[in-house]
């Protein structure tokens, strides 16, 4: 093995999406992908798992709050993606922090910067034992909410994203709009993908755009973010045009 290529991308298997981004993600990056409830974050970021075990790649899935635990029957009845074959292959680990044997909830006890901090310490620990080169949070606001100080919050987030830097995992991470908390995610990560629903006329559309990517350009135009039963696509038109 050579030492790692900083320009290597990671394909996000989201078809037409790679094109916007030049390629991709940066390799080891932290991407945040925004959006409102039901604009595709979840579905985007288990693509992104799957694209990697497809190819063989080991990819690690952290859930954070009850929300996303139904995603292995959620991406089975949706795509027919069969998350649990890829469990059972050993390509594919869940991390749910909210499995009480983890030691992880929320409780009058524990201050909430405390429970990030353990956070990253677990995350760490299972980057180190499993090495994969995916991983998708699902999401990130669960974690943070309880913060109070917006400096504080701005250090914990820089903390969390630092060990996917470190260990060169490239990371996907969703977070909701919530309180403002969005923004201060959308800081500290290396790129960020927003998505929405648009309506015009009768129709409601969803939509894709980068809103930012560190060192690289990109295709700086909103488009249709397509859900079929073959999962997400982004299709070279505009949401706003007839
Ligand atoms: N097979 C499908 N075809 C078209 N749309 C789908 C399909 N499966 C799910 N969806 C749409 O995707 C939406 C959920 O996307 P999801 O990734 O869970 O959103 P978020 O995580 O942002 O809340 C569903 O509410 C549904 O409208
Ligand atoms: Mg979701």
């Amino acid at each position: 093995m050579t030492d790692a290529d900083p320009s290597m991308r990671v394909n996000s298997g989201i078809s037409g999406l790679d094109e916007m981004l030049r390629g991709g993600f940066f390799e080891g990056t932290a991407n945040v992908v925004s959006g409102k409830s039901g604009t595709g974050k979840t579905i985007f970021g288990t693509q992104f798992l799957v694209e990697g075990a497809k190819k063989g790649e080991k990819v690690m899935c952290i859930i954070t709050s009850e929300e996303s635990k139904s995603i292995v029957k959620e991406m089975k009845t949706s795509f027919n993606w069969n998350l649990e074959e890829y469990v059972n292959q050993g390509l594919l680990t869940f991390v749910d922090i909210t499995d009480p044997s983890l030691r992880l909830q929320k409780s009058v006890e524990i201050a909430p910067s405390e429970l990030i901090k353990s956070f990253k310490k677990l995350v760490e620990s299972k980057i180190e034992d499993i090495q994969p080169t995916r991983i998708f949070i699902d999401s990130i606001e669960a974690l943070f909410l309880a913060i109070e100080s917006n400096y504080k919050l701005r250090t914990l987030i820089d903390d969390v994203f630092s060990v996917f830097r470190k260990h060169n995992v490239t990371s996907v991470i969703t977070v909701g709009s919530m309180f403002g908390l969005d923004e201060m995610v959308e800081y500290g990560a290396d790129s960020v993908i927003k998505l929405d629903r648009i309506i015009t006329g009768n129709n409601l559309q969803r939509s894709i755009y980068i809103m930012k990517m560190r060192g690289s350009g990109t295709i700086n135009e909103v488009r249709v973010l397509n859900i079929s039963d073959n999962g997400i696509s982004v299709l070279a038109q505009s949401p706003y045009l007839e």
